[in-house]
């Protein structure tokens, strides 16, 4: 039997905005059923790298491969058919609308009603003021508020990929503690997690693998115990080694 293809794989991707490469041949892969996350200073090419998957910016050079499927070149739309869903760092909710309005955007892809408020009631079980702001604009939520139904609505495409790009930017530490617990939640029900994020020792804590990426290259990559343990990186962007923080 043919051995079964690496989950997503990013081979030699070289990508940018037509003002030179941001993305300089980066390789790495995601394997299936787990939490990957990528960390890396400002401006090192993480929110592009999400882009790639999802079909936002098309890669100069390189390949995106999911179980096998070739990316690089299908629109967006046929990659979140593939099961692939990302929620963008910059809030994307329609802030005219009320936050079920949103959510039933998320399912737009899903034509059976019946389905459709199955799904909601498992969010409204998993996120309770999806329910509890059903009928209020979007944007009269807080910043944070609309980063869970931003969440929330993604997962009304019952995604097999989801991708986070920095999913607990301005949220408080309580709220944030709840949203990781929910990413792994998300995990634990058979999503896989590919995930940017600024909290990185946090994050990290939580990843099966980890990537480093630094001025549009791979810096390291492994288990995330090992980008964690680190020293080098940890001086550099976890805010002090572990052995500093041990010392505390
Ligand atoms: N739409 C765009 N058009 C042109 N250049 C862009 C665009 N988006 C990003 N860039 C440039 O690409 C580089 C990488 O940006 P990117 O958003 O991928 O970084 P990042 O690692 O996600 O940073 P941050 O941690 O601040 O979110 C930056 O120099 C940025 O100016
Ligand atoms: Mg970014």
């Amino acid at each position: 039997m043919a051995e079964a293809p690496v989950y997503l794989r990013f081979e030699g991707v070289v990508a940018g905005y037509g003002g030179g490469d941001v993305l300089k041949g980066v390789d790495f892969d995601v394997d299936e059923g787990g939490v990957t996350c990528i960390v890396g200073p400002n401006g090192s090419g993480k929110s592009t790298l999400l882009k790639t998957v999802s079909g936002l910016v098309r890669p100069r050079l390189g390949q995106i491969w999911f179980k096998g499927t070739a990316l690089v070149g299908l629109s967006p739309r046929q990659i979140l058919r593939l099961g692939i869903v990302q929620v963008p760092q910059n809030h994307s909710l329609f802030k005219e609308m009320t936050v079920d309005e949103n959510i039933d955007l998320g399912a737009y892809l899903v034509k059976d009603k019946k389905v459709i408020a199955e799904r909601k009631a498992s969010i409204h079980e998993l996120f309770p003021i999806v329910a509890e702001r059903a009928r209020d604009k979007a944007g009269s939520l807080s910043g944070g508020q609309q980063r869970l139904v931003e969440f929330a609505r993604c997962l009304m495409l019952e995604p097999e990929l989801v991708v986070l790009d920095e999913p607990s930017m301005g949220l408080d530490p309580k709220t944030l503690r709840a949203l990781f617990k929910t990413i792994k939640s998300m995990n634990s029900a058979g999503r896989t997690v590919l995930l940017v994020e600024q909290n990185a020792r946090l994050a990290l804590k939580m990843s099966h693998g980890g990537v480093v990426l630094e001025n549009g290259k791979v810096r390291l990559k492994g288990t995330g115990a090992e980008v964690l343990n680190n020293p080098e990186i940890g001086a550099l962007y976890l805010g002090g080694s572990i052995e500093e923080t041990k010392r505390v």
